[in-house]
C-alpha cells in the first residue's frame, strides 16, 4: 500500500508539471504567472512545431517551386530592451502597428540599427544562471540595461480561396533565439533551436484575404545556454520565412540512401518516403513515384533522356495518418561515385500522384550521390581511399547582414574554397542555410555538418550540461534537427554533435540519436572520443600532431581546428602537411577559420570593419573574431594563397632534368590537367615555373586556372660580392654619425626623413602579442652590439654593412635583424625582384614565387582588420622605390627582407582599425637580413616555430648597396 501511494504521488507530481507547462502553453506570453516562461524553461523546446524533416526541394529551385510563397521582405518592427517593455498585445488584430519601424526579413536586428551586437567567445553575454537568461549581470554589461531584448514583427499576406482549401505550413528557416507566432490574433506556437527550421501548420488559422502574421522574438532563451559559440551574438528572423501551400495529402519527409556494395561493382538506392494525410477523408490509391536520371557531373548528364523509375501505390491512407513507403532501385552496375573531386550526382524527382483530379499532386527535385565513408581501423576512408581532409572552418557571416548570408556570397565562398584546393568544410558551429549544402554537393566539398550545440561557458567538455537530465531533450533536439534536415545531401560525411560542449549522458543521447538516424555517415565530437568515430586534437603544433597520431592507435586522428589564422598569421602550414601526408592515420585538419567576422560600421562618415568592443558591447573579446583567410568582404588575405599552395593536390619535384609529379588526389588523374613549364631569366637568375591547369571550365574556375604550381631555380642569382670603394670625395652630401646615416643630400634635397640606422624592433602581430613577444624581446627596442660600416661607392651610392656581435649569451630572440630609414612621403611606387606579389614571411613564403613585381606602396602594405606588422617580402634581390623623379635602389649582397609602409612602427601602437593609422608623413623602410616568422599554431601563446626565429646569441653580418638614380 505504501509503495502504491508513493507511486501515486509520483504520478500526481508529473501531472502537475505537465499542467504547469500546459498553462504556459495557453498563456499568450511566456512571462506571466508563477511558472518560468517558455524561454527560460529547458523542457519547452517548441509548442505546436511540426516534426523536423529533410529539405524537400533543392534550394536552387525554391523560387520556381509552386508550393512555396515567400514571406520575405519588409516587415513592421518594434524593439524593446526587455520583455517587460514589449508591446505584449501586438499580435491582436486591432493593434495598430502602422507607425512601427521597418525591418528586412531575413536579417538580424542589430545589423539594421536596433540594439547592440555583442562579440563574445566563452563568456555568456548574459548572467550565467541556467535556465534564467535575465538574472542580474555586472552593471557594465550590455545585458544589464538590455536584459533580454524582444523584437516584435508583423507582416500581412494574402490568401486565395484556392490556397485556403489546401494544407498551409509556415516555415521559418532560422530565428534567433526563441519566438512565438500568432496568426490573425490566434496563437500558433513557439520555437527555439535557432539555426534549424521551425514549421507550424497554420491551416486552421488562415483566412481568405488579408492575414496578420505576428512574431515575437527573444534575444536569449534557455536554448542560448547551448548556443555559446565564439561569434557575434545577433538576433532576429535571420533566414527565410515561407508559406508552403501543400496538397492535403503530401510528402512529409523522405530520406534517400545510396551506398555502393563492398567492391563498388553495384549499388541500390533506397528511399523512405513519409506521406501524410492532413485532410478529413481517407485518401485512396496514392501513388508515390521515384524517377532517377542518369548521373551528371557539374550539370552535364551522361544520358539525358534516360530515367529509371520505381513506384508504390498506397491503397488507403486514413485522415490524420502518416505512412512510410520504401522504394528501392537496384542498379546492377558500378555507380558513378560522388567525391569532392568528382561530385557525380544522380538527379531524381519524387512525385506523389493522387486521385484522378490530380489534387494531391506534388513533385520535388533533388539528387543523391553514391559514396562510402568509413574508418578502417585508424584509417579514414572515402570510397575506399585514404583521402586527406584539407579543411577549413566557416562561420555563417556577412559583414552587412550578419548571420544572414545570401546565395551569391555562398557561391563566392565555395568558389574561393575550391580555388584554394580546400576539399573539406566544417560548418562551425551550427547548420548553415540549405543552399550552401547544395553547392557543396554540386561543386564538391566534403562537409562536417555541425549541430548547434556549444556550452563552452560551462567549460570545455563540461559535466554540468552533459549530465543535467533537464537538458537532455534540448541536446537531442539539436542533433535530430541537424540530421533530419540535411540527410539528403551527399556532401555530408560527418555529423558533428557540436563544439566545446558537455560530456555525459546528454551527449551520449545525441550520439545514439545520430547513429539511429543515419548509418551511412560518421558521428563526430571534439570533447571526447567516446562519442566520435575520429579522435580530435585541436591546435597541435606540427610536432604534437605527429606525436598524438602515433599515440592514438584505435581511431583516425583529425584536427578539427588548427592553424589559427588570426591577423597576419598562418606560418608553418607546410610543416603540418608534411606530418599529415606521412601518417595514414591522420584524416586531415581544418583551419580556423574562413572569414574575418567583422561587421561594417560607419563612424564620422568612415566605414570600417568592427569587432568586439566597437559597439560598446560587453563582455567582448576584442579582435578575436578576426581569424579569417579572407577579409569580411571576401578579399583574400596573403595567407589565403599559402593555403592554396600547400593544399594543392599535385606536388612537383625536379630530379635532374626530370619533373616528378606526386598526385595526392585519388579520383583525378594527372592527365586531366595541362602541365605547363615556363622558364624565365631575371637579371641572370634562371627560374622555372611549373603549373597544372584546368583543361576545361569548372563551375568554380575557368579553363586554364592554375590548380597547382611550383618554382625551381635553375641557375641562381649572382649577388654582388665585394664592392670596390671609391675615394673619399665620393661621399659628398652624406653625413654619418656613428652607426647612423643621418643625412643624404641629392641635388640639394634631403632624401632622409629619418636616419638609416640599425633597428631590430618590429611591432607584434596577433600571434606574437598572445605569446608575449614584445615583453620577452623588449630589450630590442634599442639595437645594441652592432656596428655599421658605410662605404661610399660614388657620389650617389653607398655600401652599407652591418655586423652584430652579441656581448652575452642570454639575449632574447631578435624580432628582426636589420636597419630602418624614412624617405619623403611621395616615394610611393615600388618595383622589386624577390618573392611576391603578395606579402610573405620566412615561415609563409611557399606560395610567393620569385619574380619582378611592381606596385604602389598601398598594395605593398597589407591592410589587416586589426592593424599589425605586415607587408614583408623575403628573398629580395633588389628593391627600388620612386617618387617619379628620384629613385632609390637597394641591392642586396644576399637576400633581403623588406617592409615598406606610409606610417611608422609607433603609428601601429594601440590602433584598433586601419583608418585610425596616421599615414603619409614619410615612407618607412625596413631593410633586413631576417625577420621573425608570423607563427601559425594558435593565437593564445604558442610561439613561432624555432626554425623561423632569430637567435640573439649568434653573430650576423649582412650588407646592401643604396643607390640614388
Ligand atoms: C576554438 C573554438 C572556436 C574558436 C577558436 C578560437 O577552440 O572551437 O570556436 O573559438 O577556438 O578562435
Ligand atoms: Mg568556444
Amino acid at each position: 500500500m505504501k509503495r502504491l501511494l508513493r507511486r501515486y504521488l509520483v504520478y500526481i507530481a508529473s501531472v502537475l508539471t505537465i499542467s504547469a507547462q500546459a498553462q504556459n502553453l495557453h498563456s499568450d506570453n511566456g512571462t506571466t504567472g508563477l511558472a518560468a516562461p517558455d524561454w527560460e524553461n529547458p523542457a519547452v523546446l517548441g509548442i505546436n512545431k511540426l516534426p523536423y524533416h529533410a529539405t524537400l526541394q533543392l534550394p536552387s529551385k525554391w523560387k520556381e517551386c509552386k508550393e512555396i510563397v515567400s514571406l520575405d521582405g519588409e516587415w513592421q518592427f518594434h524593439w524593446s530592451r526587455n520583455p517587460q517593455e514589449r508591446p505584449a498585445e501586438f499580435y491582436r488584430e486591432d493593434y495598430d502597428v502602422s507607425d512601427w519601424d521597418k525591418i528586412k526579413v531575413p536579417g538580424n536586428w542589430q545589423t539594421q540599427g536596433f540594439g547592440t551586437p555583442i562579440y563574445t567567445n566563452i563568456d555568456y553575454p548574459f548572467k550565467r544562471n541556467r535556465p534564467s537568461v535575465t538574472s542580474e549581470p555586472p552593471r557594465d554589461w550590455t545585458a544589464y540595461e538590455n536584459r533580454n531584448p524582444v523584437g516584435s514583427y508583423v507582416t500581412f499576406f494574402d490568401v486565395t480561396k484556392e490556397m485556403r482549401s489546401q494544407n498551409l505550413i509556415l516555415h521559418f528557416g532560422g530565428v534567433h533565439s526563441a519566438f512565438y507566432v500568432w496568426l490573425n490574433g490566434q496563437k500558433v506556437g513557439y520555437s527555439q533551436n535557432s539555426m534549424s527550421p521551425a514549421e507550424f501548420d497554420v491551416t486552421k488559422y488562415v483566412r481568405e484575404g488579408k492575414n496578420k502574421l505576428a512574431v515575437e522574438v527573444y534575444r536569449w532563451c534557455d536554448g542560448s545556454y547551448l548556443e555559446d559559440q565564439d561569434m557575434w551574438r545577433l538576433s532576429g528572423i535571420f533566414r527565410e520565412v515561407q508559406l508552403w501551400v501543400r496538397p492535403l495529402v503530401h510528402i512529409a519527409d523522405y530520406q534517400v540512401e545510396a551506398v555502393p556494395n563492398a567492391d563498388y561493382s553495384d549499388f541500390t538506392v533506397k528511399a523512405k518516403v513519409s506521406i501524410c494525410n492532413t485532410g478529413k477523408k481517407t485518401a485512396k490509391n496514392q501513388l508515390v513515384e521515384l524517377e532517377i536520371a542518369c548521373p551528371e557531373l557539374y550539370g552535364v548528364n551522361t544520358n539525358p533522356g534516360h530515367r529509371n523509375a520505381t513506384n508504390y501505390r498506397i491503397p488507403k491512407l486514413p485522415a490524420g495518418d502518416t505512412t512510410t513507403v520504401e522504394l528501392s532501385f537496384h542498379y546492377g552496375t558500378p555507380p558513378r561515385l560522388w567525391s569532392a573531386e568528382k561530385p557525380w550526382l544522380y538527379p531524381f524527382t519524387l512525385e506523389l500522384l493522387g486521385t484522378k483530379d490530380n489534387r494531391n499532386h506534388e513533385k520535388f527535385e533533388y539528387h543523391f550521390g553514391v559514396k562510402r565513408v568509413e574508418c578502417v581501423g585508424e584509417v579514414f576512408k572515402i570510397n575506399g581511399k585514404n583521402v586527406k581532409l584539407r579543411g577549413v572552418n566557416r562561420h555563417d557571416h556577412h559583414p552587412l547582414t550578419g548571420r544572414y548570408v545570401d546565395n551569391a556570397t555562398y557561391e563566392e565562398d565555395i568558389r574561393l574554397m575550391k580555388q584554394a584546393n580546400i576539399n573539406f568544410l566544417r560548418t562551425s558551429h551550427y547548420p548553415d542555410r540549405e543552399y550552401l549544402y547544395e553547392l557543396c554537393d554540386r561543386w564538391g566539398l566534403y562537409v562536417m555538418d555541425e549541430a548547434n550545440q556549444e556550452s563552452h561557458g560551462y567549460g570545455y567538455a563540461n559535466e554540468e550540461m552533459g549530465h543535467d537530465a533537464a537538458w537532455r531533450d534540448a541536446h537531442v533536439d539539436r542533433a535530430e534537427s541537424l540530421v533530419k534536415r540535411d540527410f539528403n545531401h551527399p556532401c555530408v560525411i560527418l555529423w558533428s554533435l557540436g563544439n566545446e560542449g558537455g560530456v555525459g549522458p546528454n551527449i551520449q543521447a545525441m550520439y545514439d540519436r545520430v547513429c539511429q538516424l543515419d548509418s551511412t555517415r560518421l558521428p563526430f565530437y571534439d570533447c571526447h572520443p567516446r562519442y566520435s568515430a575520429l579522435h580530435d586534437f585541436g591546435y597541435p603544433s606540427p610536432e604534437v600532431l605527429k606525436r598524438e597520431a602515433e599515440k592514438e592507435t584505435e581511431k583516425p586522428l583529425i584536427a578539427r581546428e588548427y592553424a589559427h589564422a588570426m591577423g597576419n598569421s598562418m606560418g608553418n602550414l607546410q610543416e603540418y602537411w608534411d606530418v599529415i601526408y606521412a601518417d595514414s592515420s591522420i584524416a586531415g585538419a581544418a583551419i580556423w577559420d574562413w572569414v574575418d567576422q567583422g561587421l561594417v560600421k560607419k563612424e564620422n562618415g568612415v566605414e570600417f570593419f568592427a569587432y568586439g568592443g566597437d559597439y560598446g558591447d560587453k563582455p567582448n573579446l576584442d579582435a578575436f573574431c578576426i581569424n579569417g583567410l579572407l577579409a569580411p568582404d571576401r578579399k583574400p588575405h596573403p595567407h589565403y594563397y599559402e593555403v592554396q599552395h600547400v593544399y594543392q593536390p599535385l606536388h612537383f619535384e625536379l630530379q635532374g632534368n626530370r619533373l616528378r609529379i606526386v598526385n595526392r588526389d585519388f579520383f583525378t588523374d594527372v592527365s586531366e590537367y595541362d602541365i605547363v613549364c615556363d622558364t624565365t631569366v631575371i637579371d641572370g637568375e634562371r627560374l622555372m615555373n611549373v603549373s597544372a591547369r584546368l583543361k576545361e571550365d569548372k563551375p568554380w574556375a575557368k579553363k586554364g586556372f592554375v590548380v597547382a604550381s611550383e618554382q625551381f631555380v635553375l641557375s641562381p642569382y649572382d649577388f654582388p660580392e665585394v664592392v670596390k670603394a671609391a675615394d673619399k670625395a665620393a661621399a659628398k652630401g652624406v653625413t654619418i654619425d656613428g652607426n647612423n646615416l643621418v643625412s643624404w643630400m641629392i641635388d640639394g634635397c634631403e632624401m632622409l626623413q629619418a636616419p638609416l640606422e640599425p633597428y631590430f624592433w618590429k611591432p607584434e602581430n596577433d600571434n606574437q602579442h598572445a605569446a608575449g613577444f614584445a615583453r620577452s624581446s623588449a630589450v630590442w627596442k634599442e639595437a645594441t652590439d652592432v656596428t655599421v660600416k658605410y662605404t661610399a661607392i660614388n657620389d650617389h651610392s653607398i655600401l652599407v654593412e652591418l655586423d652584430y656581435h652579441p656581448s652575452g649569451t642570454d639575449k632574447p630572440l631578435l624580432p628582426k635583424l636589420g636597419m630602418r630609414m624614412r624617405l619623403p612621403a611621395d616615394f610611393t611606387n615600388i618595383e622589386y625582384f624577390g618573392r611576391g606579389p603578395w606579402e610573405n614571411y620566412p615561415d609563409r613564403k611557399r606560395s610567393a614565387f620569385l619574380g619582378r613585381y611592381d606596385m604602389p606602396l598601398s598594395e605593398y602594405e597589407t591592410e589587416y582588420v586589426h592593424p599589425q606588422d605586415n607587408g614583408c617580402r623575403t628573398d629580395v634581390r633588389w628593391f627600388s622605390i620612386t617618387n617619379g623623379k628620384k629613385t632609390l635602389r637597394i641591392e642586396g649582397l644576399q637576400p633581403l627582407c623588406i617592409r615598406a609602409w606610409d606610417y611608422g612602427e609607433e603609428d601601429l601602437e594601440g590602433v584598433r582599425h586601419p583608418h585610425e593609422i596616421q599615414r603619409g608623413r614619410f615612407v618607412n623602410l625596413n631593410i633586413d637580413l631576417n625577420i621573425h616568422g608570423v607563427g601559425g599554431v594558435d593565437s593564445w601563446g604558442q610561439p613561432t616555430l624555432p626554425q623561423y626565429t632569430i637567435d640573439g646569441n649568434k653573430p650576423y653580418h649582412f650588407g646592401f648597396i643604396l643607390d640614388w638614380q
